[in-house]
Formats: C-alpha cells, structure tokens, sequence
C-alpha cells in the first residue's frame, strides 16, 4: 500500500492551561445531533459525522462515530458491539479542538505539552484518546489506546468489522508536523436539546459547573457522574477540590477516577419536590436530567437532601416506577430516603416550538 494513512488525535490548545478541559464537554446522545456538536470529518457522502463515546458494560467507555440520524453506534471491542443508549456525544467550540496528525511510535513524544480530548477509558488500562484515519476517501473515528505506551493501538469499525490500525513496520509514513484545524459547517439535522452537559472531572470545578447547594462549611458542592465497573454511571456528590467521590452501589465505593461534573447555565435548572411513590406522576411533561444509569435497570435522576445542615447529592433510582428511592452516602454508608428533590432543567425547546405550531 502506497497510501500513506495516517491516525491523528484529536487535541486541545493549551493557551488557558489551567484548565483544558473547559474547552469540551459531553452530552447525551439519543439520535439528534445538538447544534454545538463538534465534527469530526465526512463519510464516503459527503456528510458530517460527529464523535461519541459509548458506554461498554464491565469494559470502559469507548469513543465511537456517531452517524446524523442514527441512535445506534458501532463500537470496536473485542469485536464490534452494537449499543443505542447510554451513548454521550462531543460537543464544544469548534474552533477550540484540532487534529493532530502522527502515527503511533512517534505519538506520546508528539502529545508532549499538548492536550488530547479524554475520550474515554479501558477498565483495567487507563484513560483513551479520540483516533481518525482516512480510510478509502472517508473519515472512520476511532479510540486510540493512548495509555499502551509502546505503539499504542488505533481500533475502529470498518463496515462491521472491528480493525486495529498499526502502520507498516518502517513504512514511509507521512507525518504531518503542521496543526489542522477542522471547521466544517454543521448540517441540517441539527435541533435545541437539553441544555446540560458533563465534563471530565479530576478535581478542579469548571466555572459553569452546576451548583447544588452549600456543604457544612458553606462550600458549594457540585454533581458527579462516577464511571463504577460492574454497575453504570452513577450519579454522585463533589466536593470542590477533592478528586475523590464516594458513589453508593450496593453499599459505598470510594472512586477517584473517570468522573465527570455537571455543568450548564444554573438559571436553566431548578430543584422539584418528590417523593418514591409520586415521581413519575410529578415528572409528567417536565425533564428531569439524566445522571447516569445502572446496567441491570435503566437511567437515574439526580436528587438531593438537606441532611445534618447541609446539601447531601445522590441517586434518584428512577427506573423502579412507584419506588423511586433517592440514595446518598452517609460517612461511609449507603442511606435511602423516600422524599426528596429531583433536579429538573427548563426546557427552551418547548417554547421554540410553540412558534412553529399554530
Ligand atoms: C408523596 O407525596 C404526595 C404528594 O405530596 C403525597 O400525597 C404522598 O402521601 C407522599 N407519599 C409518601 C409515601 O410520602
Ligand atoms: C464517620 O465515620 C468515622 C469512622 O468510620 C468516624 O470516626 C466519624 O466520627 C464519622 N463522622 C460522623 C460525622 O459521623
């Protein structure tokens, strides 16, 4: 092969260096593309494709293409796994991300006082980059296996087919030195969603993070969405400038990484009553916001209670209709208490449509 391919890492500008990731973040992907979605390139029609990360039960999460109209993604892990939800979409300023071209002997001296967008994480291994390669005159993303150090594998799904991109040994691969900076204008198939997103947290608290009350000590403490192997994502408390969190999943875990922050505009968000028997009938033509799930039962909402003077986060287990409990952990031990509130978002989208309808 002549071609030269070469894989390129999607990577951030440092010029704020204190705090990169502020420059993405990741929103729930249910089949429509949100206006702020970050393009990663077109397929063989000439059309956007955009970049997502899949969560993979007991795996990790994965970054995945994500195809304008298609809800389901083809995730390349130990072949190529088929999942339509709990799928999150990359979403930002478009001009504050590049791609940077390299090839995998060269590619962590190239990453050298750089920022590459976390796109996910490998249970087991450690934190996964955002990959493309140019593949028969279309763009196919990818995960790149950033924490192997010696040749870091590229994986991508080739028409169903789960492929690892490793260069010919000593091959003439063209390394491009140069930056690019992708701008593509966004499709039609664009439409307002839910105004929340998350982004990696690895305990500094992003400026529009959501603030969810005031701890003992008059700090604000904010919402985390914990990665648990074995169980989900699991929605938990943050206490500003601690990396920890404790996540209660059958009893309390103490977790310190792969974590994410809530963040928004906090006029765009309220706290309603509930209790365990009354939430699917208070959340009845509202939105609640989604915190995370658990594997075996579904997706869980957000709640919080005023406990020994002051704001305790937890899980809504939402999916049990009738006995939507609210769990949080309580120095170390898991508590469940059946009335609480439930953090809702005001959604504009239903005020935009009213225009169109008459
Ligand atoms: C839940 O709230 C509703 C409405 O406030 C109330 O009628 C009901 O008794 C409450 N249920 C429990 C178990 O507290
Ligand atoms: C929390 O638990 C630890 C031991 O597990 C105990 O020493 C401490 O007093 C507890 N704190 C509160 C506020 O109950």
């Amino acid at each position: 092969m002549t071609r030269a391919i070469c894989v390129a890492i999607i990577v951030l500008f440092t010029c704020q260096t204190s705090y990169s990731f502020k420059n993405y973040y990741w929103r729930e992907y249910t089949g429509e593309i949100p206006k702020d979605a970050i393009v990663g390139g077109r397929d063989i029609n000439d059309k956007n494709i955009y970049i997502g990360q899949a969560y993979v039960k007991n795996e990790g999460i994965m970054e995945v293409q994500i195809t304008p109209g298609v809800r389901q993604v083809l995730v390349p892990m130990r072949g190529i796994k088929k999942i339509d939800k709990y799928v999150k979409i990359l979403c930002g300023p478009q001009e504050k991300v590049y791609w940077m071209s390299s090839n995998p002997s060269s590619l962590h001296s190239d990453l050298i006082d750089k920022h590459a967008i976390i796109g996910g994480h490998e249970d087991g291994w450690g934190y996964t980059s955002i990959g493309r390669i140019n593949r028969e005159g279309e763009v196919k993303i990818g995960k790149l296996n950033t924490c192997v150090v010696n040749n870091p594998p590229f994986y991508f799904n080739d028409n169903g087919v789960e492929r690892r991109f490793t260069p010919p040994c000593g091959a003439n691969m063209k390394f491009f030195a140069t930056l690019i900076t992708i701008f593509f204008s966004l499709g039609p198939h664009t439409c307002p969603l839910e105004d929340y997103y998350w982004r990696e947290y690895v305990g500094e608290t992003p400026e529009d993070a959501i603030i969810a009350g005031k701890d003992i000590n008059n700090k604000n403490v904010h919402i985390g969405q914990a990665y648990v192997h074995d169980a989900g994502l699991i929605v938990t408390q943050i206490f500003p400038g601690v990396k920890e969190v404790y996540v209660t999943y059958k009893g309390v875990r103490k977790i310190d990484k792969y974590v994410k922050i809530l963040c928004g505009e906090q006029a765009d968000f309220y706290w309603m009553q509930a209790n365990h028997t009354n939430l699917h009938l208070e959340l009845i033509d509202k939105h609640a916001v989604i915190g995370g799930h658990e594997d075996a039962y579904g997706y869980m909402n957000v709640g919080r209670i005023s406990y020994g003077g002051e704001i305790r986060i937890g899980k809504v287990n939402s999916f049990w209709p009738e006995a939507a409990y609210f769990y949080f952990d309580n120095n170390g031990t898991e508590k469940r208490i059946s009335s609480y509130q439930v953090l809702m978002y005001i959604d504009k989208s239903i005020n935009i449509d009213v225009r169109f309808k008459h």
